[in-house]
């Protein structure tokens, strides 16, 4: 009796102080965690080091609620890409939006982008409109270099879409209305220009590779070493012999 009445009355006021405890850790987050976070995350490509915007809007002191940052970065209301709860845990955003909070909010901003000729190449336009720049600078060299010509790889519209539709680790999603199959198409077919470009200003193939000798060059080679250590072995013999 006393049994029950202590499953009845106990176990729902636990449930209820996890619940409470859960919602608060949630709606409040850690902004020691969140500063370290905001640096090591991407966030701060876009939104600025410190929150003060940069491609992207101001997030310090936006004033908005933990709610609405995890709501922007899993569906994002425009250009922003998505990250996946595998990328950035809820619990993360929300120490995040702690710290950004405890930050002043700019008194004024104006967007950063890198200004692209209206006559060099559409995917060229896009790497700048769409913020790629913001993660890959200086029009992707390092990343071209390092994941296409190091790696030998050649670059395709196949290859960037899936990148953009699910990223290998790090990268947030572009969904189909932020970057559409030909505008990926375009970045593809710049990322190949500059492919050739790189490969193309790299130092010329180090110095040709040394003619190997053939089977019978070695062969003889050997011959030769074993006719030298003969006649060397032959004298000390004789010498020996004196
Ligand atoms: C590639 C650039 C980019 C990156 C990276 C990025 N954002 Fe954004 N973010 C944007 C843009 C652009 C907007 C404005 C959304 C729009 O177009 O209306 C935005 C808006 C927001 C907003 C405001 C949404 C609203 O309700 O007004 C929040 C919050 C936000 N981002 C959080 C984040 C967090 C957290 C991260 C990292 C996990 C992040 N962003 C990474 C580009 C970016
Ligand atoms: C928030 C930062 C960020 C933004 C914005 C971003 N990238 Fe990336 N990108 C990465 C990271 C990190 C990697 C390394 C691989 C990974 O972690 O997925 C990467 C890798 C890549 C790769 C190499 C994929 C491969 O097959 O090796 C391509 C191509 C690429 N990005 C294209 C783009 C394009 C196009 C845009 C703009 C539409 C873009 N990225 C915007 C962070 C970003």
């Amino acid at each position: 009796m006393i049994k029950r009445m202590l499953i009845v009355t106990v176990v729902p006021l636990l449930l209820i102080a996890a619940l409470a405890a859960t919602v608060a850790a949630q709606s409040t987050g850690d902004p020691v965690k969140g500063k370290a976070a905001w640096d090591a995350a991407n966030c701060k490509s876009c939104h600025g080091p410190n929150g003060e915007g940069k491609f992207a809007g101001p997030r310090a002191g936006d004033g908005k609620t933990a709610a609405d940052w995890i709501k922007q970065v899993r569906t994002p209301r425009a250009n922003m890409p998505t990250y996946s709860v595998e990328q950035i845990s809820d619990a993360t955003l929300t120490d995040m939006w702690a710290y950004m909070q405890t930050l002043p909010k700019p008194t004024s901003f104006t967007a950063y982008s890198v200004p692209v000729p209206a006559t060099d190449p559409v995917g060229k336009q896009l790497w700048s409109q769409k913020r790629c720049e913001a993660c890959h600078s200086n029009f992707g060299q390092a990343m071209i270099k390092a994941r296409f010509v190091d790696q030998n790889r050649d670059v395709s519209t196949e290859v960037v879409l899936k990148q953009l539709r699910t990223p290998a680790k790090a990268m947030p999603s572009f969904n189909a209305t932020q970057v559409t199959d030909a505008q990926a198409a375009e970045i593809a077919a710049f990322i190949k220009t500059q492919i050739a470009a790189i490969k193309a200003t790299a130092a010329p193939a180090a110095a040709a590779p040394v003619t190997v000798p053939k089977t019978g060059g070695d062969l003889s080679l050997l011959a030769l070493g074993g006719l030298s250590l003969f006649v060397l072995g032959a004298g000390l013999a004789l010498r020996a012999r004196r």
